[in-house]
């Protein structure tokens, strides 16, 4: 079966086209990624209204792109699959509309693709991880632990109560002067620093559950770059801020996730994979720290290559595979969903400091 794939729910255009064979082993035979980052760089984020426009101008181009690259004609296509949801509504619609049409038009059926279930199974198409396993998603709008048991079955057990840690790492860069987005060039910062020269918090690092926050952090940052004396940050005061952010951040990651895991074996004890992804997925640091997390508790740790733990067609374009093969679709009269939780029946995050 060969699926195409379209990812418009940010700021990335992209679409990508995989084959699955009835085993259920996909192939990506094409892999194309628009990034908006100039057009939103002058905001310092992403302006859903540009990145709509943006998504609209280049979404027919991208995916004839992906279409050549994998050497086929579109009536080749076996199925069309596009992120449904939850994102930015503008990005989605567009994504939505142009897989509709190219479904009509080919007389294929259409998968409307959770966003997040994307980055969820990512790793059994890049790493060939079997289920059960336990999933780490951290990106620019979402910090998860979730059980994933099989395709469209998944369990949270921990989310954050305020904001994401990609949010953390994009904030925490501004306040640096480090650009948009924040999470590569802090990451080339901390390596120059030292990260025991702050003292930054560890938000619920020992607290019961799985959750995280993130705000305290972020607020933190500020703080501590406001008592530095007045003037332009020196070089060394922000590769050392850098790195103690990043050191506060890997050491809540890794206590969040060794709590999950513990949760993980009870409730699944033949599962043997801790799987990281999302755009944070990219930092190595972080990457490093969870391999040992996974290797002291008896885990093996599965990260997508880079290019797959950021926003990509290929991982929508392998969700829709994965679900088309277990015999679903979705009809054309989808709409588009700026909301759409993996888990719906996990509890409502509590605490201080929770978005509504
Ligand atoms: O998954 P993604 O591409 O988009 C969302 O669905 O959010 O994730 C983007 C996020 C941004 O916040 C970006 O700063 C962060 O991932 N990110 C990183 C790194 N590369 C990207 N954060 C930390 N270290 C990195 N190397
Ligand atoms: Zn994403």
């Amino acid at each position: 079966m060969i699926v195409l794939g379209i990812e418009t729910s940010c700021d990335e255009t992209a679409a990508s086209v995989i084959k699955i064979d009835d085993g259920g082993n996909g192939e990506i035979l094409s892999d194309v990624v628009l990034s908006q980052i100039e057009e939103h760089r002058p905001f310092g984020g992403i302006v859903p209204e540009v990145a709509a426009r943006a998504h609209l101008e280049y979404a027919d181009q991208v995916v004839n792109q992906a279409i050549e690259e994998a050497d086929l004609n579109f009536n080749q296509l076996d199925a069309v699959a596009a992120t449904g949801g939850p994102g930015l509504i503008g990005g989605v619609i567009v994504g939505v509309m142009t897989a509709k049409a190219i479904s009509l038009a080919q007389n294929i059926p259409f998968v409307a693709v959770n966003h997040l279930e994307g980055h969820a199974l990512t790793a059994r198409l890049t790493n060939k991880v079997p289920f059960p396993y336990l999933l780490l998603l951290v990106s620019g709008g979402h910090s998860q632990l979730l059980i994933v048991r099989n395709v469209g079955d998944y369990t949270r057990l921990g989310t954050t109560i305020d904001d994401a840690v990609g949010e953390a790492f994009d904030k925490s860069a501004k306040l640096l002067g480090l650009g948009y987005p924040g999470g590569p060039p802090l990451e080339a910062a901390a390596e120059l620093g030292d990260s025991k020269r702050f003292d930054l918090p560890r938000p619920m690092r020992g607290k019961p559950g799985c959750h995280f926050s993130f705000s305290g952090l972020k607020a933190a940052v500020r703080r501590t770059v406001d008592a530095l004396p007045p003037g332009e940050l020196l070089k060394q005061d922000i590769n050392d801020m850098a790195a103690s952010f990043q050191a506060a951040v890997a050491d809540v990651i890794a206590d969040r996730t060794r709590r999950a895991i513990k949760e993980f074996k009870m409730q699944c004890p033949d599962g043997q994979h801790l799987v990281v992804a999302g755009g944070v997925a990219a930092n190595t640091a972080l990457r490093q720290r969870l391999d040992d997390v996974a290797h002291e508790q008896g885990l093996v740790l599965a990260a997508p290559p880079m290019r797959h733990c950021t926003d990509n067609g290929a991982m929508i374009a392998w969700a829709g595979a994965e679900r088309l093969l277990r015999g679903d679709h979705d009809e054309l009269d989808f709409t588009p969903r700026p909301r759409w939780p993996l888990d719906p029946d996990a509890p409502k995050a509590t605490g201080a400091g929770v978005k509504a």
